[in-house]
């Protein structure tokens, strides 16, 4: 049965802007932080504690956490790969952390320079200090459907992965599409294997859109009851270690079909549409979202 309500976490300043060449001045992304909470989003994925050597772009998450006013009700997330990026993350007190795993070997060496079975060793200090403080933890399982090195992956290796997340005691996993390549009845199979090892409540969809099947994954998603979405404002974004891969689905794309199907989300469209406009100025470029420029226009 559908959901008669979705949660969706705004991840642009962090997957939608990690990507970006050009350098996005801290208070820009500070800014688009306060026009995601403007427009009733209470989840939003600020920024990464990772090598800046490897993503620059995410270098100023320290100063970005700082600069947000923050708003009762709007959980502020971010990424942390291993107990350096962990324990440079809590003192900007997020209420969330993100350890990000792969369901293939060879992203996860190109993505964070270690194994699958290295990176759960990693992650299991992050999470048991992040429980131990308080703070929520999710975790994300990149390439569940396709590798951009190794090409299609099996259910079975995402099952593998959402088991030894579940074993560290991730709380809740996201199911993500790194580089848009999955449909309907894959992107099903990989949230089957998944909600072997989760509860319902505790599994969101990752979809990136780079074939354009990211509204399509989410329908099919939904369908299966799975009320966690992933997002980006603009339908900003992209990998680094994900060559051609296009953004996450655009947040202002899905509240269109969510709230077209009768689906609350607590979420302004068109103050969503202003946020995206807004990035989308500064960089110089038009929304990546079919909704935001059909109104845009009207
Ligand atoms: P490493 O080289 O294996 O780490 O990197 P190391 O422990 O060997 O340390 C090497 C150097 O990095 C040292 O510095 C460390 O201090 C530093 P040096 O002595 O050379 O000056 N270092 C760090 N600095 C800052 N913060 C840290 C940190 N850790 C080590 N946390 C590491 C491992 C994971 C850090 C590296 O590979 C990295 O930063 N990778 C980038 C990963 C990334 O941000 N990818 C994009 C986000 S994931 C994504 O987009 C997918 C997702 O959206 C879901 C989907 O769509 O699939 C989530
Ligand atoms: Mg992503």
């Amino acid at each position: 049965a559908l959901p008669n309500r979705v949660k969706i976490i705004d991840v642009g300043p962090r997957d939608g802007l990690q990507n970006e060449k050009q350098p996005v001045p801290a208070a820009i992304k500070v800014e688009l932080v306060h026009r995601l909470q403007a427009a009733g989003l209470k989840d939003i994925e600020v920024t990464s504690f990772v090598s800046p050597k490897w993503v620059p772009q995410m270098g100023d998450n320290a100063e970005v956490m700082a600069g947000i006013q923050r708003q009762s009700g709007v959980r502020y997330s971010v990424l942390t790969p291993n107990m350096k990026g962990f324990e440079a993350a809590v003192l900007s007190k997020p209420d969330e952390i993100v350890v990000f795993g792969a369901a293939s070997e060879a992203f996860s060496q190109k993505n964070i320079n270690c194994s699958i079975a290295e990176s759960i060793e990693r992650f299991r200090p992050v999470v048991q200090a992040a429980v131990a403080q308080g703070i929520a933890v999710r975790g994300a399982i990149s390439c569940a459907v396709g590798c951009p090195y190794e090409g299609e992956i099996a259910p079975e290796r995402v099952e593998l992965v959402a088991r030894l997340m579940a074993d560290i005691g991730v709380q809740h996993v996201g199911v993500a599409d790194t580089i848009g390549v999955g449909t309907p009845s894959k992107v099903q199979r990989a949230l089957e294997v998944t909600l072997k090892h989760y509860d319902i409540d505790h599994v969101s969809g990752h979809y990136h859109d780079t074939y354009g099947m990211a509204l399509a994954n989410t329908l099919a998603s939904l369908e299966m009851g799975i009320w966690n979405y992933d997002t980006s404002v603009a339908g900003l974004g992209g990998c680094p270690y994900a060559k051609g891969a296009t953004g996450n689905v655009a947040t202002e794309d899905v509240v269109y079909m969510l709230h077209g199907m009768g689906i609350e989300t607590g979420i302004d469209l068109d103050k969503l549409i202003d946020a995206g406009k807004f990035i989308s100025d500064f960089l110089e470029r038009k929304p990546h979202s079919r909704a935001a420029n059909a109104l845009l226009t009207k």
